[in-house]
């Protein structure tokens, strides 16, 4: 498991150079309070190398990109792959954000293609998994995630050690609904659950709506290994904040008694 709480930034298709800039600069300016968690900053893969550069050097924030192209699939053009992340200093990729799931149509083979890839490589694969909100009116989540994971389970348990898997449900996504507090922990439970079978450890993130606001409670989830971060991450000055908070939780833990029975975040 990670020694710190992790604070990964999915800057999606947004920013431009010089408002990208902005932000790493604004975190590099602000390091100190990031001491107690590991940033993981995402922006788009052409912003990739300049960030590299700029966070050279600061041990807490780690670069990784928002997809991959497998090598061992049929094509290429347009696309990114594994060794060239690696090339450029890349550590974390995200892989099968609902984004890609529904709009490129990535299907669990193909994910699955493109972990083996990333993990051959040496990257740190972010499993993104989720239900959309027909399936959970439908009772379905947990089916729906074991069917997400299945790629996952003969993993080694040198790579699942490294491996992040976030929670991310569809409906909460770009939404401004946060999953309530019980939903998300027994996603979670039921992730871990998975694994632990094999004596695998995973690091299971939450995202969908991540803000200030609800950090907290979030946070009073003791088996959450962090969270990942959609629009929050476009401002630095919010990046930041959701660091300090996230690392103030695992420095004095005192959030949790006061808002663990306050079971819905919405
Ligand atoms: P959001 O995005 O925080 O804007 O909901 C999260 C994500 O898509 O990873």
């Amino acid at each position: 498991m990670n020694k710190h709480r992790l604070v990964i930034a999915n800057l999606k298709m947004n920013g431009s150079r010089k408002s990208v800039r902005a932000i790493s600069q604004f975190i590099i300016q602000n390091k100190s309070r990031l001491s107690s968690v590991d940033l993981v900053f995402c922006p788009s893969d052409i912003y990739l190398e300049r960030c590299i550069e700029d966070f050279k050097g600061i041990d807490a924030i780690q670069v990784g990109a928002q997809d991959l192209w497998s090598d061992n699939l049929f094509g290429g053009t347009g696309d990114t792959s594994a060794e060239m992340l690696v090339d450029l200093g890349v550590s974390y990729v995200i892989i099968g954000h609902s984004e890609r799931r529904k709009v490129h149509q990535e299907n669990d083979q193909l994910i699955t293609k493109k972990l083996e890839s990333a993990v051959a490589r040496g990257l740190i694969p972010i499993l993104c998994i989720g239900e959309t909100q027909e399936e959970r009116i439908k009772g379905d989540t947990l089916k729906v995630l074991a069917r997400q994971l299945r790629g996952l389970l003969n993993i080694t348990e040198s790579v699942a050690s490294k491996l992040v898997i976030a929670y991310e449900p569809v409906w909460a996504v770009g939404s401004s609904k946060c999953a309530p507090l019980n939903e998300v922990n027994s996603v979670i439970q039921f992730i871990k659950a998975q694994f632990r079978q094999s004596s695998k450890e995973i690091n299971v993130v939450y995202g969908g709506s991540v803000s200030e606001t609800n950090l907290i409670q979030l946070m009073s989830l003791q088996a959450l290994n962090g969270v990942i971060v959609g629009r929050a991450s476009l401002s630095g000055h919010r990046l930041v904040e959701i660091c300090r908070l996230t690392s103030g939780v695992e420095n004095n833990g005192n959030h949790a008694g006061d808002v663990r029975a306050m079971m819905s975040v919405v």
